[in-house]
């Protein structure tokens, strides 16, 4: 199994608890109780300083890291192990000062002001070298240092999208880098469109606000994702090279947000260590009951390697309103949930509910009055938990016969243009997911440059931008016998976000033996779609009427303008079949088509669940470990039907496992599977997700 770059140390390899901390927030005399309380608490990692840069660097060039030496000593001397982020997220006021024009300017040219964080343009050259010289001076007085065992860079990227005359200056310059002249570039985007033709570099616009949404070219748009997606890697990537050359076994991390979907996050993982994230199952704005689990594969694909929770939710969250308080039970089930998804290490926000500024209301392990209550019993629960099973877990990992490909290109265009509602790239891979996850199938999310030899079956949500490499790799994979799921508004453009002029799905019609003769963008409507034996489905978002060119049909419309016509097919394609998705069902849709294309993929069924109830998979050589995660306020029961150890919870009953309300269970299996086949034993072509260790 693939490591974590041991060039790096070993640190993070093994399962721990951690919290975000502020010492800085807090009188010094109160440091030693904290410390002592956490280290009570099984608390072995401490994260520091992400947004603390205004007290490192008071004055320009004037650093300040005494109180940091005396933190990091103390929480050292109570066996933390410290992660120290760096503080380029809210710059100071003195920065600002020196660089009025720091701001970010948003699509209406509308300059934001000091007063928030996140205020700065990452292509302002005041806010690279200024950022580079903090950086400097952190690694050079840390990068040694016994306690620091990892580095944050900066606090949750994403895309720079601001639209400054610095952005503008820049987009110039990664235009002319792309095309080489102008002549490319014009033909590429379809200038001759409204007059747009370009004589010169300077007079391409950003894509300001016009009179209407959607009236710049959409090719310029997706270009101006790109770039702004490259200047947030590149800003990282000068703070990764000033760390890496004052260290030599510190680890680099970012703190990423599972499925946020401005940036490039392949690109922005590429020169990390390890990728950790923010789980925020509960907030105002967001309730999701097991959403949580899919943007863990979605982390854990980046590297498709184990992962760390940077910041895991751990009471009320809010900022002006609060959300609701979340029973003791669910905050640990949830942290059991990121495990079982492939996170090592598990850290809270925050320590101590902040008694002043914009996030006083949110709640943090204790709350303002720092004492130890449910919550920190809850966690000291946890993480006597956490070590009673680290010798069984270290080493293991998650392994998938399933992928879901994913690319941001995709997200762009339908973020630039969404065609329908209920298209968006997330929102139709969730269909896919949570109809496998129910199956009790483990699912990787996954670039389409990741290794996809050991996966049975692939799904391509509409992949709608497609260049040749991409193609190349499709065709290759299901030649070679794999099993793919083509959905509907795939293959439809170029990379340069141009419509082919081809029939539907493209360059992909080759692979999966259909032609699109007509389509209806349902978004809302409906339709109905039957297969052979007359189960029906309602769909909608999309249909797809199909021709077949060798596919055979699997389901027809049964109403409306395309009644009679295929809407899903299979298509023999050398050793392997593609079947195409013309349109988008409700769950039990997923359940019928998904478990033939699985079925013919050889895929051996696992554990259906109900819902709000997970399951998930880690093994390492010749063990095999099922978590059981009731995500729910009921009881929940499921049944195993094989030999388990009870590792976490109470052994099944007749072979059911019988869970509380957010119970969770983790058992070490001997003959888990359906089929009775012993998993890690070789067989099962898994997936190449490595350890990190
Ligand atoms: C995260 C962020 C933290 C804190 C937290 C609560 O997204 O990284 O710094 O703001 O949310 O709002």
């Amino acid at each position: 199994m693939a490591g974590l770059a041991p060039k790096r140390g070993d640190k993070g390899l093994f399962m721990r608890i951690g919290v975000a901390y502020y010492p800085e927030h807090w009188d010094e005399s109160r440091w030693a109780r904290d410390a002592a309380l956490m280290q009570a608490a099984g608390i072995q990692v401490v994260r520091l300083a992400e947004f603390a840069w205004s007290r490192l660097e008071p004055e320009e060039g004037k650093y300040d890291f005494e109180w940091l030496d005396r933190a990091v000593a103390l929480l050292s001397a109570y066996g933390m192990e410290v992660v120290l982020g760096t503080p380029t997220a809210a710059p100071p006021a003195w920065l600002h000062e020196r660089f009025p024009d720091l701001y970010p300017m948003d699509e209406r040219r509308y300059p934001l002001g000091f007063g928030t964080r996140l205020q700065r343009c990452l292509n302002h050259p005041g806010m690279r070298i200024h950022s580079q010289f903090i950086v400097e001076a952190l690694a050079r007085h840390y990068g040694s240092s016994a306690a620091v065992v990892g580095w944050q860079t900066d606090n949750e990227f994403t895309a720079n999208l601001c639209y400054c005359p610095h952005c503008h200056h820049r987009f110039h310059e990664w235009l002319r880098d792309k095309y080489g002249d102008l002549a490319r570039l014009n033909a590429a985007w379809g200038t001759v469109f409204w007059s747009q033709e370009y004589t010169a570099w300077g007079q391409v616009p950003l894509p300001w606000a016009t009179k209407c949404d959607s009236t710049h070219n959409p090719s310029l748009q997706l270009d101006f994702r790109r770039f702004q997606s490259d200047a947030t890697v590149s800003f990282q990537r000068e703070q990764i090279e000033i760390i890496r050359a004052h260290t030599a076994r510190q680890f680099v991390t970012h703190n990423f947000m599972g499925t946020h979907d401005s940036m490039d996050y392949y690109a922005l993982g590429e020169a990390l260590d390890l990728v950790s994230w923010d789980n925020y199952p509960h907030t105002p704005w967001w309730v999701s009951e097991s959403g949580a689990g899919f943007g863990a594969d979605v982390m854990r694909g980046i590297k498709r390697q184990n992962f760390w929770v940077m910041e895991q939710q751990n009471g009320i969250a809010g900022w002006s309103k609060m959300g609701r308080r979340i029973p003791d039970a669910q905050l640990r089930c949830w942290a059991w949930q990121a495990v079982a998804h492939g996170a090592d290490t598990v850290t809270f926000f925050r320590w101590r509910s902040c008694r002043f500024g914009a996030e006083q209301f949110w709640h943090g392990i204790l709350n303002h009055d720092g004492e130890p209550r449910g919550r920190y019993r809850e966690v000291r629960r946890l993480a006597g938990e956490f070590a009673s099973v680290r010798d069984a877990l270290t080493g293991t990992v998650v392994r998938s016969e399933i992928a879901i490909l994913n690319g941001y290109d995709q997200h762009y265009a339908l973020q630039i243009q969404p065609q329908a509602d209920g298209l968006a790239y997330w929102e139709q891979a969730g269909r896919y997911y949570t109809a496998l996850r129910q199956l009790g199938h483990n699912v990787d999310i996954v670039p389409i440059d990741a290794d996809l030899s050991g996966y049975r079956a692939l799904i391509l949500p509409s992949w709608c931008v497609i260049e040749a490499a991409a193609v190349e790799t499709l065709s290759r994979y299901v030649k070679s016998g794999g099993r793919l799921i083509i959905s509907a508004r795939s293959g439809l453009k170029d990379g340069a976000n141009v419509c082919v002029d081809a029939p539907l799905p493209g360059a992909l019609a080759a692979i999966c033996g259909v032609e699109v003769e007509d389509y209806d963008p349902l978004g809302g409507a409906t339709s109905s779609v039957c297969d052979i034996e007359g189960v029906c489905h309602t769909v909608s978002v999309w249909a797809d009427a199909l021709l077949l060119h060798g596919a055979e049909a699997k389901a027809w419309y049964a109403d409306g303008l395309f009644r009679g016509l295929p809407a899903l097919s299979r298509f023999e394609y050398g050793a392997g079949s593609a079947w195409y998705f013309g349109c988008f069902g409700d769950g039990a849709f997923y359940h019928h088509f998904l478990k033939e294309v699985l079925n013919e993929a050889k895929v051996a069924p696992e554990l259906p669940t109900p819902p709000g109830v997970e399951v998930c998979w880690r093994e390492k050589e010749g063990e095999r470990y099922l978590f059981v995660l009731n995500l729910t306020r009921e009881p929940a029961s499921v049944h195993v039907p094989g030999a388990v150890t009870a590792l976490l919870g109470a052994a099944p009953a007749d072979g059911v496992i019988a869970l509380e309300p957010f119970g969770a269970s983790l058992f070490r299996c001997e003959a888990v599977r359906a089929d009775g086949a012993r998993a890690g034993n070789g067989k099962k072509g898994a997936s190449s997700v490595a350890a990190v260790g």
